[in-house]
C-alpha cells in the first residue's frame, strides 16, 4: 500500500524539500496511523530521523524505554551500540536515516504483532520511497520479515544481500542487507556475532564505494 504521493518527493533532490515532505508525512503518521493513533502505553511516537538524502537506511523494531521518552528513534543502549556500528563504518548519524517498523513502543517492549506491523509497516513503507536510499539495513528479525517477506531467523539470512521491491510503479528495487539488531549484539557480543556484523557492514561500504576501514 502507498499512502500518498510523498514518494514523489524522491524525484526531488532538495534537501529542504525532502525533510518538508518527511515532516508531511510524519504529520500524517501522528494523526492517522491505526496503531500509534490507538495504542495506549507509549509516550511519544518514534517516527524516525536522519538525512533525508541519506545513502543507507538502518530499520529496527520499535522504540524502547528511552526512545520513547524522547521521541528519537535509538537514543538507549541500543542506540550506543548502533552509533558505534556507523562510525566503524566511517559516517555520522547524520548521514544516514534510521527509523522503526513500529513507531510507537510495545508494551513491556514485546516483540511487534501482526496487526501492529500492518497498522505501522506503510508508514515505514512511504519513509522508504521517500528516502530512496541506496541500501536498507534491516536489524534483526521484525524489520527482515517486514522488508524481505521472509521468515527465516536473522542469523540464517543476514550477510546476504537481498532486495525490496517497491509497490508497482514506484521505482527500482533497493537493495536489503539483513543484519542482527544491536539489542541482540548487546546481549551476545562475542568475536563471532562482532566478525558476522562487521563483515556485514563491510559488504554495504563495498557496495557503496566508501572507503575500506579496519
Ligand atoms: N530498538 C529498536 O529497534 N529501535 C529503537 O529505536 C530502539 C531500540
Amino acid at each position: 500500500m502507498v499512502l500518498s504521493n510523498h514518494a514523489e518527493a524522491a524525484t526531488v533532490q532538495d534537501p529542504a524539500a525532502r525533510a518538508q515532505a518527511l515532516q508531511a508525512l510524519r504529520e500524517l503518521h501522528d494523526r492517522t496511523c491505526p496503531h500509534c493513533t490507538t495504542a495506549t502505553v507509549h509516550t511519544h511516537t518514534v517516527f524516525g530521523e536522519g538525512n533525508a538524502m541519506a545513502r543507507i537506511m538502518f530499520i529496527g523494531e520499535a522504540p524502547g524505554e528511552t526512545e520513547d521518552q524522547t521521541g528519537r528513534p535509538f537514543v538507549g543502549p541500543a542506540g550506543d551500540k548502533l552509533n558505534g556500528m556507523i562510525t566503524a563504518m566511517g559516517l555520522r548519524r547524520e548521514d544516514v536515516y534510521i527509523a522503526n517498523v513500529l513507531k510507537s513502543r510495545p508494551p513491556d517492549n514485546r516483540t511487534p504483532l501482526q496487526h501492529e506491523v500492518d497498522a505501522c509497516g506503510p508508514f515505514l513503507i512511504e519513509q522508504i520511497l521517500l528516502i530512496r536510499p541506496e541500501v536498507l539495513i534491516t536489524l534483526g528479525g521484525p524489520a527482515t520479515k517486514l522488508i524481505l517477506g521472509t521468515e527465516a531467523g536473522i542469523s540464517r539470512v543476514r550477510g546476504i544481500w537481498a532486495e525490496w521491491a517497491p509497490p508497482a510503479g514506484h521505482g527500482a528495487p533497493i537493495p536489503v542487507m539483513p543484519t542482527y539488531h544491536p539489542a541482540y549484539l548487546l546481549r551476545n557480543y562475542t568475536a563471532k556475532t562482532r566478525g558476522e556484523v562487521w563483515s556485514d557492514l563491510q559488504a554495504v561500504m563495498a557496495r557503496l564505494n566508501l572507503p575500506a576501514r579496519g
